[in-house]
C-alpha cells in the first residue's frame, strides 16, 4: 500500500471554537484547527498568544470555556490529564521542572508507569522503557545521572523522554528549543523529526524560526487567542498579517537561535 501523505491522513486531533478565558480575557478564542495524524503542526505567535494555553487545553491542565477537542474521534473535554495521557497525548513543559534528587533513569520511570496501554506497568518494566527512551533522545550515557547535574540542552531532552515514555499518539512540545545554540537546535530538530517518523504526531510551539520552519508539516499563527493563519511554512511566511503581528520583528533577531 503506498503511504499516505499527511495531508490525505484523517485527523487524530480537531479543536472547534475552542475558547478559554482568564476573568475577561479571552486567552485562547474560537479557535478551529486539525492535525492530521502523522504530521507535524507548529503552533507560532507573539508572547502571550495563546499557544501555551491552548496545549494546556489539549492536555487536560485547563477546562475549556467554550468548544471543543475531539480526540482520535471522541472529545476529550471534561477529561483528566491522567485519561488524557493515557489515551495517547504527552506533552512538555516550557518550565522544565525535574524531580531532584532521582536519576534521569527514574524521573523518565515515572512518566512510563502512566504511559497508553501502561496497566500494571511494573516498576522493573517502566525502568526498561525509560532506559530505552533516554537512549532515544541522546542521554543513555547518563542515565544514572541526578537531574541537577545537566545542563539546559540535557534537561530539554529529559523533558522530551519524560513525554516520549508515555508512548504517545500525540506530542505537545512547548519551546524544546529555548535557550538552545544552533547546533543544538540543528540536532534537536533531527530528534524531533526521528520521533516523528516513528509514527507520533506532534504539534511544536517554537520561537526560534528555522526551526519551526524546518519541522512543521503546516502552521498555525495565533494573535491575541485568535486563529489569524494557517498553512504550509511558506505560506505563513509569506502572510502580511503574520509579518505584521509576528515575524516582521522576528526574523533575524529571532530569539533563541
Ligand atoms: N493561568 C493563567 N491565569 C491568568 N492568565 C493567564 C494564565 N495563563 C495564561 N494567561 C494569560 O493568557 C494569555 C496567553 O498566555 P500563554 O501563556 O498561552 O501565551 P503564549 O503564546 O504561550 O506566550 P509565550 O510565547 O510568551 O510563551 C496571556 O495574556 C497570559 O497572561
Ligand atoms: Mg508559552
Amino acid at each position: 500500500m503506498a503511504e499516505q501523505r499527511p495531508a490525505e491522513r484523517p485527523p487524530l486531533l480537531v479543536g472547534r471554537g475552542v475558547t478559554r478565558y482568564f476573568g475577561g480575557v479571552a486567552a485562547v478564542q474560537d479557535v478551529d484547527f486539525e492535525v492530521r495524524a502523522g504530521e507535524v503542526l507548529g503552533l507560532i505567535g507573539p508572547n502571550g498568544a495563546g499557544k501555551t494555553t491552548l496545549m494546556n487545553l489539549i492536555s487536560g491542565l485547563l477546562p475549556l470555556s467554550r468548544g471543543d477537542l475531539i480526540f482520535n474521534g471522541r472529545s476529550i473535554k471534561g477529561l483528566s490529564p491522567w485519561d488524557i495521557a493515557r489515551l495517547g497525548i504527552a506533552r512538555t513543559f516550557q518550565i522544565v521542572k525535574p524531580f531532584t534528587g532521582m536519576t534521569l533513569r527514574e524521573n523518565v520511570a515515572m512518566g512510563a508507569m502512566f504511559a497508553r496501554d501502561g496497566k500494571g506497568v511494573s516498576a522493573r518494566e517502566a525502568l526498561e522503557v525509560a532506559g530505552e527512551v533516554l537512549e532515544m533522545v541522546g542521554l543513555g550515557h547518563r542515565m544514572n545521572a541526578y537531574t541537577d547535574e545537566l545542563n539546559i540542552a540535557m534537561r530539554k531532552r529529559l523533558e522530551l523522554a519524560r513525554a516520549l515514555a508515555l508512548n504517545p499518539r500525540l506530542l505537545l512540545l512547548d519551546e524544546v528549543m529555548a535557550g538552545l545554540n544552533l547546533r543544538e537546535v540543528e540536532r534537536l530538530m533531527e530528534l524531533v523529526r526521528s520521533i516523528n517518523a516513528r509514527g507520533v504526531t506532534i504539534i511544536v510551539i517554537e520561537h526560534v524560526m528555522k526551526a519551526i520552519m524546518g519541522i512543521s508539516d503546516r502552521i498555525v499563527v495565533l494573535h491575541y487567542g485568535k486563529k489569524i493563519a494557517e498553512g504550509t511554512p511558506q505560506q505563513v511566511a509569506q502572510d502580511e498579517r503574520v509579518i505584521t503581528a509576528y515575524l516582521g520583528r522576528r526574523f533575524g533577531q529571532g530569539k533563541g537561535a
